[in-house]
């Protein structure tokens, strides 16, 4: 297995940037996506980074994991709340997943309060901005390589 991460994005993270950025921030998902490959070029790690407005795909990644990424980072968005799909994918390929908010939910509406997919993840981070997707990097870089 190589120390190698997938990091998966939800519908409308393509518009961060754009979108509400009172709630979201100013950076772009380009900018967000330089920040996972420099985090992970820093560490040592691989990563592949994707984002979908489609549930299918987001599902097919996951399944295409197995055997070729140690771990997952996502921010499902808002199949976060919705999705029995999205967490039984990641139940299937067994790999440790990190989810990651933007925003705090649990500071915003109670729709989003509910998460299918925290169950079943090692961690959630929210609130923190494009931080926390830095920070479930350098969490999959000290479980996998401690001694470092
Ligand atoms: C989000 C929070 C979700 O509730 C919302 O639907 C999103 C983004 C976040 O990163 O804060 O699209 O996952």
């Amino acid at each position: 297995m190589t120390c190698s991460l997938l990091i998966l994005n939800g519908p409308n993270l393509n518009l961060l940037g754009t979108r509400e950025p009172h709630v979201y921030g100013h950076e772009t998902l380009a900018d967000v996506a330089q920040l996972c490959h420099q985090t992970a070029d820093a560490l040592g790690l691989k990563i592949g980074f994707h984002q979908t407005n489609h549930e299918g795909e987001l599902i097919d990644w996951i399944h295409g994991a197995r055997g070729v990424h140690a771990g997952i980072v996502i921010n499902p968005a808002a199949w976060t709340h919705t999705s029995v799909a999205v967490r039984d994918a990641l139940a299937a390929v067994a790999l440790p997943v990190v989810e990651v908010h933007l925003s705090n939910v649990h500071q915003r509406e109670t729709f989003r309060h509910h998460s299918y997919v925290s169950p079943i993840a090692v961690g959630v981070l929210c609130g923190f901005g494009v931080t926390g997707y830095r920070m479930a990097i350098e969490y999959f870089a000290q479980l996998f390589q401690p001694e470092k």
